[in-house]
């Protein structure tokens, strides 16, 4: 297979990534990170959650940050899609109040992760997808989907390629139009990945496949390499590496974003990105949190 000659970063920083941050940050904080992430170029942005707020409060004014979002004309363009996590039909209906154009649900290829994710078990969880999937079909809403712990699971250790093949294929039936295979931990290794992707796409053909490693073992990049050699052309990544998940300890942030972006500029892959000014979103945003950024690249090319 070819490895593609352009990629579509979906950048989930604002969710992902702020999800798991203990410090509050304001919602115009989180419209000013978001604002920049399209100023530099990023056309896919996941900017928010619709989850119970008691579970994650981090995101609970994610209606206010597309209310704020909305209102900024800059951000009007047919080109961008701002999109957010909804875990049922309640969060779609939070989600289209809001005015949310795209969604994703979630879910798990361990029981373990899914019962204390989003508390229900793997078919409990596709079951509660169905309303929410007829709701978006009958208002032309679309809806990506992702697997997480697509390698191993906090709780329950390994996970077969085959546990991925059947939750995707579910998801694909109910009408997802992609589905993001989530290393949530970051486990996996270019050997895990082969043989994933050698199963999935038995079954599914890659342009309808996205990659979404966190980067705890430090595997992500040569996870992702692996993934083009496959033909994914969709990759998320979080700017200056935030993220984690709140229910999967010890899971480091998301592969950062300007690293993905200087390794395909390094491969030839066009990807839309202005990297310098992203490396200066990472830089901010880094600062705002009082942190150092997670990025590689960020900290080579920082100036302060
Ligand atoms: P539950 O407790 O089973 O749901 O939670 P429930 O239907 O029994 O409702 C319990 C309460 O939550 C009720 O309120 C509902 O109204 C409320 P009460 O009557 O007690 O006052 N509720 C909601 N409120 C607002 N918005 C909603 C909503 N739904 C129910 N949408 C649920 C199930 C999924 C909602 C819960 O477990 C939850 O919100 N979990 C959050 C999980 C989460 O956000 N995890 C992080 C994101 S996933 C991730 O990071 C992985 C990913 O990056 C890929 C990867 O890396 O692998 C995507
Ligand atoms: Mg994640």
């Amino acid at each position: 297979m070819a490895i593609p000659q352009a990629v579509k970063l979906v950048e989930v920083g604002p969710r992902d990534g702020l999800q798991n941050e203990s410090a509050p940050v304001s919602t115009a904080d989180k419209v000013n990170l978001i604002r920049d992430l399209v100023d530099a170029g990023v056309s896919y942005i996941e900017a928010g959650s619709f989850v119970n707020p008691r579970s994650v409060p981090q995101m609970a004014d994610s209606d206010q940050v597309f209310a704020g979002l909305k209102s900024n004309p800059g951000l009007n363009l047919p080109s961008l899609t701002l999109a957010a996590l909804t875990p049922n039909l309640k969060g779609f209906e939070r989600a289209m109040q809001a005015g949310v154009t795209e969604v994703a649900v979630f879910a798990s290829a361990s029981e373990g992760f899914s019962a204390k994710n989003i508390n229900c078990t793997i078919a409990e969880s596709l079951a509660r997808f169905q309303p929410l999937m007829q709701a978006a079909l009958d208002q032309g809403v679309a809806v990506r989907g992702y697997i997480s712990c697509v390698v191993g699971c906090p709780y329950d250790g390994e996970v077969t390629p085959q546990q991925v093949d059947l939750v995707s294929r579910a998801l694909f039936d109910m009408g997802c139009y992609e589905v993001s295979l989530g290393d949530t931990i970051g486990v996996g290794t270019a050997g895990h990945f082969k043989r994933l992707l050698d199963y999935l796409l038995l079954h599914t053909s890659a342009d309808k496949l996205a990659v979404h490693c966190h980067d705890t073992y430090g595997q992500a990049l040569a996870n992702i390499c692996t993934s083009l050699e496959y033909g994914i052309a969709t990759v998320d990544a979080s700017v200056a590496g935030l993220g984690g998940c709140p229910y999967a300890l010890n899971a480091t942030g998301n592969v950062a974003s300007e690293d993905v972006v200087y390794m395909l500029e390094g491969m030839g892959i066009s990807t839309g990105i202005d990297l310098d000014r992203l490396i200066g979103v990472g830089q901010s945003i880094s600062d705002l949190l009082g942190k150092p950024t997670n990025s590689n690249v960020g900290r080579a090319r920082s100036t302060s």
